[in-house]
């Protein structure tokens, strides 16, 4: 099938690149014209394992394609999928301007029937709204409307443009006489972890299909039968790669209205950083009273009603979706007059976990200026170069306006991310952390910390005190060794 996706950010690079493993010829769009130079390279903008092998070999079967001409690459697929950034705004809610922007492309450019699929993560009711862009698009090229989109983005859509929906059941038609284009919007939200983004996209725990046109369902599950089948094969480069989670029965498609799409994936992201949240919540009570996190979220998470899933405790949540969607959903709430009581409390036990690792540097240190501290892991998780709201961005700044000299090392993180303090020093090794250092943080449980050979370079250091952000390192190992070991909740 012929797809375009437009924005090759993390979901849409990975959307684009293993639609066109599994065999439909796809188009990625971007308008960063150095990126798409690289991609066409085989260079990645992004560090995900297994995205270079595909790139590479999609691009030379032909199945995949980039570019910046996003006319041609609407005006020549049959299936647009909209994968442009939703970053939040400074008051938490979604910038919606980059989906906007496309929306009114596709209206420009629209030559026949097309589904338009919205997997970039849009407020409640966004999914309408793109539809009424649309439209208002393809009709003030025909110069038969003025050119006023009829939307207020984050809030209620307007009468007129309700009732011209209702009227065309979301099949909209250009009133040319000329030509007729009709197109479909379906909300297809995302559940890629980075990291595992490629083997989430191929073994899914379910595939959520929104929209009023049963149509365009249809064809969007055509698009993903060999994974809804799991009938495609794994190349065997990526082979060494994934883990093997091939599933045997048939991934569950949920097909349900927009709006409906729309809320799982908020309450999917709100639900696990809940969960997160209350874990670290958890962890702060046993630390006073004497009991072990880790017992007691693997004694709890053996109930199959809670499971073992994100229940780590440590400094808490980042990136780019938990931080943004659980701030965008207490937003939209405030709309419609709902205060969100538990998911400002998500929100705060989050903040909150950042600021509990100073303070215990200030337990264990008294002093902290003039303190040398290593970091290890700046990425706010392993296994991705991803630093946005990454908790130990928030640590290192906070350290060094206590007076603290940071050191810090990250595996693939190389360039010191814009929100950091300029004054952390970078290390290209990660021993450098550990000359002369009061106290070594872990922030990010990559997988080369847990083989470290500490007795070697605890020797290097001033004072043996070392904080687990992550509960990650053998803690009873670190005490034989002499270090003053300290967790979270344990
Ligand atoms: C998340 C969702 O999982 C994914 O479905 C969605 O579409 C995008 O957002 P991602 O941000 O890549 O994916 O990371 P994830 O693995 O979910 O972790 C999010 C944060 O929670 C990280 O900062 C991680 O360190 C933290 N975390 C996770 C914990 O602190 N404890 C846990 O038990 C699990």
């Amino acid at each position: 099938m012929k797809v375009c996706v437009i924005g090759t950010g993390y979901v849409g690079l990975v959307t684009g690149v293993c639609l066109s493993e599994i065999g439909h010829n796809i188009i990625c769009v971007d308008n960063d014209s150095e990126k798409i130079k690289k991609l066409l390279s085989g260079v990645m903008p992004i560090y995900e394992p297994g995205l270079d092998i595909l790139v590479l070999k999609n691009l030379n079967s032909k199945n995949l394609q980039f570019t910046t001409d996003i006319s041609s690459a609407i005006k020549s697929q049959d299936i647009i999928f909209i994968c442009v950034g939703t970053p939040p705004r400074p008051d938490g809610s979604a910038d919606l301007q980059y989906v906007e922007e496309v929306a009114k492309q596709i209206g420009n450019n629209i030559n026949s029937y097309k589904i338009v699929v919205n997997k970039s993560t849009v407020p409640i009711g966004s999914g309408d709204w793109v539809s009424i862009i649309i439209n208002d698009n393809i009709n003030s090229n025909n110069n038969l409307n003025s050119n006023d989109s009829n939307y207020d983005p984050n809030n209620n859509l307007k009468n007129d443009s309700k009732n011209n929906l209702k009227n065309n059941n979301n099949s909209l038609n250009k009133k040319s006489d000329i030509v007729s284009f009709k197109f479909d919007v379906v909300s297809n939200p995302e559940f890629l972890r980075e990291g595992t983004a490629i083997a989430d996209t191929f073994f899914p725990d379910r595939i959520v299909l929104g929209s009023s046109s049963k149509e365009a369902i249809n064809i969007m599950k055509k698009l993903y039968e060999p994974i809804i089948n799991q009938s495609f094969k794994v190349c065997d480069e990526l082979l060494k790669i994934l883990p093997n989670t091939k599933n045997t029965s048939p991934i569950p498609v949920v097909e349900t209205d927009l709006v409906s799409a729309e809320m799982i994936k908020y309450a999917a992201n709100s639900f696990l950083a809940t969960k997160i949240s209350f874990i670290n919540e958890i962890a702060n009570i046993c630390e006073k009273a004497g009991a072990d996190i880790k017992k007691v979220a693997y004694g709890i998470g053996l109930d199959s009603r809670i499971g073992p899933k994100f229940l780590n405790a440590g400094i808490g949540w980042g990136g780019s979706c938990f931080p943004k969607d659980v701030s965008a959903l207490t937003k939209i709430a405030a709309e419609y007059g709902i205060s969100t009581q538990l998911l400002n409390a998500v929100i705060n036990v989050n903040s909150q976990q950042r600021h509990k690792v100073v303070q215990k540097v200030q337990e264990m240190l008294k002093i902290v200026k003039g303190k040398s501290i290593g970091i290890l892991g700046i990425s706010f998780k392993p296994n991705t170069d991803d630093t946005r709201d990454a908790p130990a961005i928030t640590i290192i700044n906070n350290l060094i306006n206590l007076g603290a000299k940071i050191k810090a090392y990250d595996p693939v993180v190389k360039k010191i991310p814009e929100s950091l303090n300029p004054k952390t020093i970078f290390c290209p090794k990660v021993e450098d952390v550990f000359d002369g250092a009061d106290l070594i943080i872990l922030a990010t449980e990559w997988e080369e910390f847990a083989n470290l050979d500490f007795c070697r370079l605890s020797k290097k250091m001033r004072e043996k005190n070392l904080i687990d952000g992550r509960n990650f390192l053998d803690k009873e190992k670190l005490l034989s060794l002499g270090f003053n070991y300290i967790g979270i909740g344990r």
